[in-house]
């Protein structure tokens, strides 16, 4: 899979294990940045993330911060963009099977780094169910017009 990677100072050593991962698992990586733990801001490697999986240069998106929530709140403005914070392996099948999520979030000061890992596996690996979900994603983004 091609899969573009973001974090901020807070996710940025996550971020860097999980390359280390996706990369000796022969996914191809757009890293985004940031490229160190100096202080940053997450909206800026969020909106990269999202537009470039809204514009369909990658397969999906990952973001790592503190919580995860700057992240997923940023991306989720992006249209077509479908970003979900996972805490646990629930969240993170779930949000695949019914959400069709393309942005996995995670939050580096919440779940350690072997517990992301674990969920994005899982993440990358459950495919969207469809059938009765497609209307209720459908309608996400019919949302935005009310
Ligand atoms: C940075 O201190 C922190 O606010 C950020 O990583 C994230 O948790 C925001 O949602």
């Amino acid at each position: 899979m091609k899969i573009a990677i973001g974090s901020d100072h807070a996710g940025f050593e996550v971020k860097e294990e999980l390359k280390r991962t996706l990369e000796r698992e022969s996914h191809e990586l757009v890293d985004v940045g940031t490229d160190s733990t100096e202080s940053c801001d997450y909206p800026d490697f969020a909106g990269k993330v999202a537009r470039a999986v809204a514009a369909g240069e990658v397969d999906c998106g990952v973001l790592v911060c503190g919580t995860g929530i700057g992240m997923c709140i940023t991306a989720n403005r992006v249209p077509g963009v479908r970003a979900a914070l996972v805490t646990d392996a629930f969240t993170s099948e779930m949000s695949r099977l019914h959400n069709d999520a393309n942005v996995f979030c995670a939050g580096s000061r919440v779940l350690s780094v072997d517990m992301i890992e674990d969920c994005l596996r899982l993440w990358m690996k459950t495919a969207y169910e469809g059938g009765r979900h497609d209307r209720r994603v459908g309608k996400i983004e019919e949302a935005r017009n009310g």
